[in-house]
């Protein structure tokens, strides 16, 4: 028997889908922080759940302290236990984007984090991006270069767009169509606006001076 024919129909179909969920986990995360482990140093050794656990992160800049089982999503937590519904629902499974937070500056599929895996983390949702409830530039360039239609991805994209244009400043570096195109990789827009956001996030880096 080759070893080809030895290839068992599990362990194919165990490949395919480790494969697919590694693609699928923020494609556009090239050059930002590795995300964040599926067992946080935060909560490392420490026994969480079966019933809901303590859990303590910062959300935009405030102190969260919840009880959560460990069974339950960053995205969930968000949306259904703290009312944070800017934070989109798509696919639920790191397909599309919808869902991009900032865990720690890096921008993350909420829906493929559970709740515990952001315990001592900083976690940025759309809502931590107009704080005072004032859009910010990129905002303004999305609505100026008609980047959304339904609007169900922009609060991905803004998050995703956002983190980008930290790093590029971080690193003193000139933003490229190229560059927002691989930021933008891991959100997808079902009405097609890419090409706006691409101008939208280009017109806020030359405000900037970062294009
Ligand atoms: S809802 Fe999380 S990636 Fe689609
Ligand atoms: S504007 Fe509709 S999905 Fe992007």
């Amino acid at each position: 028997m080759t070893t080809q024919t030895r290839i068992t129909r599990r362990g194919l179909l165990q490949s395919i889908g480790t494969a697919s969920l590694v693609a699928g986990c923020k494609a556009g995360t090239e050059g930002q922080a590795p995300p964040v482990s599926p067992r946080s140093p935060a909560v490392e050794g420490e026994q969480v759940g079966p019933e809901a656990t303590r859990l303590a992160f910062a959300l935009n800049g405030a102190p969260v302290d919840v009880q959560a089982e460990p069974r339950t999503t960053l995205l969930a937590l968000l949306r259904d236990d703290l009312g944070f519904t800017g934070t989109k629902e798509g696919c639920d499974r790191g397909a599309c984007g919808a869902c991009t937070v900032l865990v720690n500056g890096a921008a993350q599929n909420a829906c493929m984090l559970l709740a515990h895996d952001v315990a001592g983390a900083s976690v940025t949702t759309v809502e931590g991006l107009a704080p005072a409830g004032e859009v910010g530039p990129l905002q303004r360039q999305f609505v100026a270069h008609d980047a959304l239609q339904c609007g169900f991805c922009t609060s991905g994209m803004l998050v995703s767009c956002s983190a980008l244009l930290k790093r590029t400043a971080d690193v003193g570096g000139q933003l490229t169509a190229e560059q927002v195109n691989t930021a933008i990789s891991g959100n997808l827009c079902r009405c097609g606006s890419y090409p706006h956001i691409v101008d939208a996030v280009l017109a806020t880096a030359r405000e900037q001076g970062l294009a």
